[in-house]
């Protein structure tokens, strides 16, 4: 079991995602969908990270984040992440990401740091951050760091967090001779899921239950919340924002016919909301009917999940404590 997809042939992926309860809509077609090609596709060695300490450095609230992380890990395997194939763990459980982190920091000039949008976007919208949230991308470039990862599946949002790190590859390399390879992003070509009471932003959970469409919600309350959803007077001669949102969601899920003919009707100003947004709660509804069963199951059967990220533990801290290891002895620490 120990060694089952430890193949050092194959390259590393590497990616997290942070712990804020059930997957949603949007996690799902920005993430867990490309980390299930990747895995799938044999060709790599999928590392996947619960990244619950990144998670800390947002409003949180502790009696919750126990859950938050388990519901994470059930929504991994519920979607057919697997760890005999893949790598799934906690990042705060394999604390040489830690470690690395420190490391790292002592390279890092601070004026990068306020370079950085999702902490200069923070404070101007006049929020005081802390120091987590500052060096927050050094954390991130440990975790892919401890790993040797050659590809890091993300979102466009985090590409200045791989350039970060690739700028600490170079200094690490240079001061202490070489040691890692620079690391590439693997964009995601999916469309981002909007919101659909404010479909200007990004679909995330902040907005509020009704703004999402969780992985988990049954048929009847996926019907209800796309009922809600903005949309026009069928009249505009573009697509406005929530439209454009529901024809993007169409296309993911729905069937070729189904698409051509609601593109048609929207074509012809006679398109009726309703019927296209009914359709749509059916196709996803049936989408993750197969998900809504297995999460159902390991909610019952928790040891299964328990084990599965012992396992992940195991793997990941037999890889980073190498590096760990390798890196001290270059600082000197060792
Ligand atoms: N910062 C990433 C996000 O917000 C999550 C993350 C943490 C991550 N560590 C990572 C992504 C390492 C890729 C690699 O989406």
């Amino acid at each position: 079991m120990l060694c089952y997809n430890q193949d050092m042939t194959k390259p590393r992926v590497l990616s997290g995602v942070k712990p804020s309860g059930k997957l949603h809509l949007g996690n799902y077609l920005g993430a867990v969908q490309r980390f299930l090609e990747l895995q799938n596709s044999g060709e790599y060695n999928c590392f996947f990270m619960i990244a619950d300490l990144h998670s800390l450095t947002e409003k949180f609230d502790p009696e919750k984040k126990q859950q938050e992380i388990l519901d994470m890990m059930i929504d991994f395997l519920a979607l057919g992440l697997d760890p005999e194939k893949s790598t799934l763990f906690i990042q705060s459980q394999v604390p040489e990401h830690l470690e690395l982190t420190w490391i790292f920091d002592c390279l890092v000039p601070i004026g990068e740091l306020e370079r950085m949008t999702q902490y200069k976007d923070f404070v101007a919208r006049g929020h005081a951050a802390n120091a987590g949230l500052f060096t927050y991308p050094i954390l991130q470039a440990a975790d892919i760091l401890a790993y040797k990862a050659k590809f890091v599946p993300v979102g466009e949002d985090q590409l200045q967090h791989l350039e970060l790190t690739n700028e600490i590859v170079r200094r690490f390399n240079n001061r202490f001779g070489q040691t890692f390879e620079s690391v590439r992003p693997l964009l995601s070509e999916t469309p981002r899921v909007m919101s659909l009471l404010e479909p200007t932003k990004k679909m995330s959970k902040s907005l509020g239950e009704n703004n999402i469409i969780n992985l988990s919600d049954e048929p009847e309350i996926i019907e209800k919340k796309l009922a809600r959803a903005v949309t026009d007077t069928g009249k505009e001669k573009k697509m406005t924002p929530g439209v454009k949102n529901l024809f993007s969601l169409l296309e993911i899920f729905g069937e070729p016919e189904q698409i051509a003919f609601f593109q048609e009707q929207h074509k012809s100003k006679a398109i009726r909301y309703a019927d296209l947004k009914a359709s749509l709660a059916k196709v996803i509804a049936h989408y993750f009917a197969d998900y809504r069963k297995k999460r159902k199951e390991l909610e019952k059967n928790l040891d299964f999940v328990q084990q599965a990220l012992a396992a992940g533990r195991e793997k990941a801290k037999a890889i980073t404590s190498q590096t760990l290891i390798e890196v001290k002895e270059k600082v000197g620490l060792a």
